[in-house]
Formats: structure tokens, sequence, C-alpha cells
């Protein structure tokens, strides 16, 4: 297949960009800068510059393509991701980006969509088992994800195939994680909420063999991770890597000071991803979370 992609010099684009040239996919990938675009050249892919607003660029990038993967996110990492207006403009890649991108696939003639989505909307299921069925809890903080969905829906509606992939938390080699393990060596505290809740993570890898799948999955939404961990092993697993015996939590009055934002990152989510798996054959090749996903960090 000849496959667009969105995000492309992303983390979860990289990993897609790799996966689906080793599946024997051609790839496009938007890129807004030449920057980017260089580095989605050098990974195997057409460049194609645009952004997610940009509804003309992103139909002449997409003609001939069998599929579009919309990946595009801009996910505030560190203490920045506190500050007042940091979800603005990922907010709006999820609002109105998602929605650009779906209207652009039907009017290139391109008939499936991939949409990156999250985890982080269901609500607190304690030590439940949670399948695609499970209560979302919405607030500021997941509706847009939920409505980036509601779009593909649309998508759906109009005739096309579209599959939102809820991805656990990214861990591994990505900036995120990077954040952590350097605050987690310095002898600070990474935790957020409690120490026996369930935590929905996947290996930056698994993302791209996800998104292969996904060309083929019946349309719909799919959970897509790891098996569970939970919090206090989590920490654990990056202190120990980052040379400590184990990890700290926060204090719960930082949590109240983060509001809905920190909100999301305590609630406790068991989730399961046997259903993609039952229906596309994905397996992770890091089925658990393992001392080695953080690897790369402790090389750099
Ligand atoms: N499920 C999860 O846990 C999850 C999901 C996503 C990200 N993350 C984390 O968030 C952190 C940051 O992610 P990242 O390093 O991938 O960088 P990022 O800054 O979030 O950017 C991601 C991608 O989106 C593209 N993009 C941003 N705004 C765009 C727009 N308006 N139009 C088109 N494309 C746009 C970027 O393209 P340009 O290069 O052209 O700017 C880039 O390819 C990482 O730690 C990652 O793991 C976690």
């Amino acid at each position: 297949m000849k496959v667009f992609l969105t995000g492309a010099s992303g983390v979860m684009g990289r990993s897609s960009i790799d996966a689906l040239r080793l599946a024997g996919h051609d790839v496009v990938g938007l890129a807004r800068t030449s920057s980017s675009a260089e580095q989605v050249g050098a990974g195997g892919a057409e460049p194609c510059l645009g952004d997610v607003f940009d509804r003309d660029a992103l139909i002449a990038g997409m003609r001939g393509c069998d599929a579009v993967a919309n990946l595009a996110t801009k996910v505030p990492v560190g203490l920045g991701a506190l500050r007042p207006g940091s979800l603005k403009a990922i907010d709006r890649i999820r609002l109105h980006g998602s929605k650009v991108v779906a209207d652009a696939a039907r009017a290139a003639g391109v008939g499936r969509i991939v949409q990156q989505s999250l985890s982080f909307m269901y609500a607190d299921g304690d030590d439940a088992w949670i399948d695609e069925h499970s209560a979302v809890d919405v607030t500021r903080a997941t509706e847009p994800v939920v409505v980036a969905e509601d779009n593909m829906k649309t998508f759906a509606a109009s005739g096309g195939t579209a599959v939102s992939l809820r991805f656990g938390l990214i861990t591994g080699n990505d900036p995120n994680t990077a954040w952590l393990f350097r605050r987690a060596a310095a002898g600070r505290s990474i935790g957020l909420g409690t120490e026996r809740s369930w935590m929905h993570v996947i290996h930056p890898d698994d993302v791209g063999s996800a998104v292969v799948h996904a060309l083929t999955a019946p349309g719909g939404v799919y959970n897509v991770g790891a098996e569970p961990v939970q919090r206090r092993d989590y920490v654990d697993a990056i202190a120990l890597a980052a040379g400590h015996r184990s990890g700290h939590f926060l204090p719960g009055w930082i949590l109240r000071l983060g509001g809905e934002k920190l909100e999301i990152l305590t609630r406790s989510q068991r989730v399961s991803s046997q259903l993609f798996s039952d229906r596309t054959g994905w397996h992770p090749y890091h089925p658990k979370l393992t001392p080695d996903w953080f690897d790369d960090l402790v090389r750099v």
C-alpha cells in the first residue's frame, strides 16, 4: 500500500515509517519544515511539505495513497506541560486538525484513516480490566481526544474505514521518558498517583507495528499497548535504569496544582489490548515493561 503519514518526523511517525517500510509499504510523510522533511526522507519516506491545517497541501500529498495515518501531535514535555496554554497546540491538532485531515482524505479519494488516540481517556477503573466498552471520563484534558475520534466516525459514516488506536503511554527512547529518566537520575520524584494504580504503556517500536496492522483492521476503536504495569513498578524501573534502587512519588499537593492536566496521568487504567490482537494478529514485540526499554537512555 501507499500510506500518507502526518507527524512523520515524531516518535510515532519514525516508528511507523520503519515498520511500514519493513512490511513493504511506500510512505509519504508530512513535514512542516525542511529539517523535518530531511529526516523523513532519511527514514525512507517521500517527504511532503505542509501541515495538518493546510487542506490543499494534504489533498495534493494524499492523492494516489491507499491509507492515511494521522499521527501529528504536539505533546508538551517536562515542567512546561504545567504552564497555562501548554495544551493549546495539541488541542487544536486534535479538535481541528483531525477534521481537516479526514476531509482531505475524503477529497483525495483515500478510503482508510488510522487516527492516533489515547487510552488516558478511560475513567479510573481501579483493579478492573478496561476494554473498548469501558466508560470514558471526559474532562477538558480528554475532550479533544474524544472529538478526534468522533471526526473519524464522521469519515466512516461517509463510506470510509476509520481505525482509532488508543495507545498507552509511550515509554522508551522518547523525549518524555528521557525527561523522567533525567529527573530520576537526579534523585527527584517522577511518580504520579498511587503506587498500586495501573498504567497502560507501549514501547515506541510497537506504535509502528500497530499502525501496520491497522491498515487491515476492521473499522473501529482499539486499545494498543503492552501488559499494564503498576505505577510503583514503572517508577522503579526508570529509577533503576537511572542508577537508583527505587523511585519517588510526587506529593498530592503538586497533583492538585496540575489540575486536569495531571489528573489524567494518575488514573488507574488496567487496559487490555486483546481486541486489537484478536482482530488483526498484532502482538507487541515488547509485551511487558522490562529494563531493556531504557537501554538507549542509559547509553546516552
Ligand atoms: N501515547 C503517548 O504516550 C504519546 C503520544 C504522542 C506523543 N507522545 C510523546 O510526546 C513527546 C513528544 O513527541 P514527539 O517527539 O513525537 O514530538 P512532537 O513535537 O509532539 O511532534 C510530533 C509530530 O507531529 C508533527 N506536528 C506537530 N504539529 C503539527 C502540525 N500543525 N501539522 C503537521 N504536523 C505537526 C511534528 O512535525 P514537525 O517535525 O514538522 O514539527 C512531528 O512530526 C514524546 O515523548 C512522545 O513519546 C506520547
